[in-house]
């Protein structure tokens, strides 16, 4: 089932240029399924009608404490009661002065005090109203107070400067609110992830590589976040924007990849969830200048080695753990994926076969079977990298919490 299925979001905008943007929230939460109760205060309305937000989010909005629209005048208690998660985008320095000092003087921060479930706060404002000591002693108090924040990013501002201040980005404010509804599952744990594909340079202008985007690591990335986990993210050279909350460590080889691999290992992880598709060669030399055609010949000779393999170094240096490999398979896909499981000695391997419809490379889907090293064996059907990602992450808290950490 989808997450946002059946989940409940209260979401309060403030009165902000930005107001426009919470548009772009309550249609993404509804498209995905989730069910957006909005309340404004008065001066968002001067930026974005309340008929824009009741045509978006499918219900009544209201603004006034004194004009109520249940039927027993209670709006501020009504949704504190069905919500599972209060999202306030944008909010204002005026609106976060007023929770963090707990008043209650309108709809918006009435409801926002009643309600004693998970917030998150997206300011956008100037920057220097976001960086006055004021601001960011509310913001701190809020912060020790339990409520979650998704900062500001710099860029250029309504008002003409630049600076901290913009509302964050719509995908990273959806982000943020699955993980603040995810169970943390791997909390405590700090997860290894390695993630698409390596670039073995034959000559400073040619590289071997492979196909992968690396949306299947970033997909695993995202619910080890959701699930609480610190996590190491080693990415080759890729298109797309990691998920914030990562350690991030871009890399280009596959000796790069190996090397900070092996740091962040011994530097003490529980897990190491192993997605990218490393090249398996290198050329023995790397030549400084580009290869010429050779006009006396239409053959072009080069000798590769053998890269050194994370997975299988990883397992051996193991002293407790979990490592979980996957294997891109393309036909015989179960045979190989037992070899390869033998061979390489990892807990779980994941095989998916990139002959497949809607598995393997730069797909948003895939069909895994996923190899236990006890034998046994799980075929999962067609699913959403990101569903793919959060079944296995629950299945590597389920055997986390019974092994202990490595390093
Ligand atoms: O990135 P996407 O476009 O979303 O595509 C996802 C994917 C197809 C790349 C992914 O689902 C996948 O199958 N990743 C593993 C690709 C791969 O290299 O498979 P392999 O069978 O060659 O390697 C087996 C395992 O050993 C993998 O975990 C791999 O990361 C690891 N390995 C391989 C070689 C090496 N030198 N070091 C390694 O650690």
């Amino acid at each position: 089932m989808n997450f946002w299925a059946n989940k409940n979001i209260s979401l309060i905008v403030s009165g902000g240029i930005a107001a426009y943007r919470a548009c772009d929230l309550i249609r993404i939460f509804r498209k995905d399924g989730a069910k957006v109760s909005v309340v404004t205060t008065k001066s968002a309305l001067e930026f974005v009608t309340e008929l824009s937000f009741q045509a978006l989010s499918g219900e009544h909005v209201n603004s006034d404490l004194f004009s109520p629209i249940q039927a027993d005048g209670m709006d501020h208690i009504h949704q504190t009661k069905t919500s599972d998660l209060m999202v306030i985008a944008p909010a204002t320095a005026n609106l976060i002065a007023k929770m963090a000092m707990g008043l209650a003087d309108d709809l918006a921060t009435a409801t926002i005090l009643a309600y004693d479930g998970p917030k998150l706060v997206a300011p956008a404002m100037n920057s220097r109203m976001w960086l006055n000591p004021a601001t960011q002693r509310n913001v701190a108090q809020l912060k020790q107070d339990g409520v979650q924040f998704i900062d500001p990013q710099s860029g250029s501002l309504a008002c003409g400067e630049d600076g901290e201040g913009r509302l964050a980005p719509i995908e990273h404010i959806v982000e943020a609110a699955q993980s603040a509804l995810s169970k943390k599952i791997l909390a405590g744990h700090r997860i290894l992830i390695t993630a698409g594909p390596t670039h073995e340079a034959l000559d400073p202008v040619r590289y071997i590589s492979n196909h992968s985007s690396g949306k299947m690591g970033l997909s695993i990335c995202r619910a080890a976040l959701y699930a609480g986990a610190e996590v190491v993210l080693i990415h080759g050279p890729i298109n797309l924007e990691p998920p914030p909350g990562a350690e991030l460590h871009p890399v280009t080889s596959a000796q790069e990849m190996y090397d900070q691999s092996m740091a962040a290992w011994e530097a003490g992880c529980s897990g190491a969830i192993l997605t990218a598709a490393v090249g398996d060669f290198r050329p023995v030399q790397q030549k400084s200048d580009k290869i010429k055609k050779n006009s006396d010949s239409d053959k072009l000779t080069m000798e590769l080695t053998v890269n050194p393999d994370i997975l299988a170094t990883l397992a051996a240096k193991k002293s407790g753990g979990v490592v979980v490999g996957f294997a891109a398979e393309t036909g015989k896909s179960l045979e190989r994926g037992r070899e390869k499981m033998a061979r390489k000695n990892c807990d779980l391997l994941v095989i998916n076969d990139l002959m497949e419809p809607g598995s393997g490379f730069a797909t948003d889907t895939n069909r895994v079977t996923l190899l236990h090293n006890s034998g046994k064996e799980e075929p999962w059907p067609l699913l959403s990298k990101d569903k793919v990602a959060e079944k296995l992450i629950q299945t590597i808290a389920t055997l986390l919490n019974g092994v202990k950490q490595n390093g």
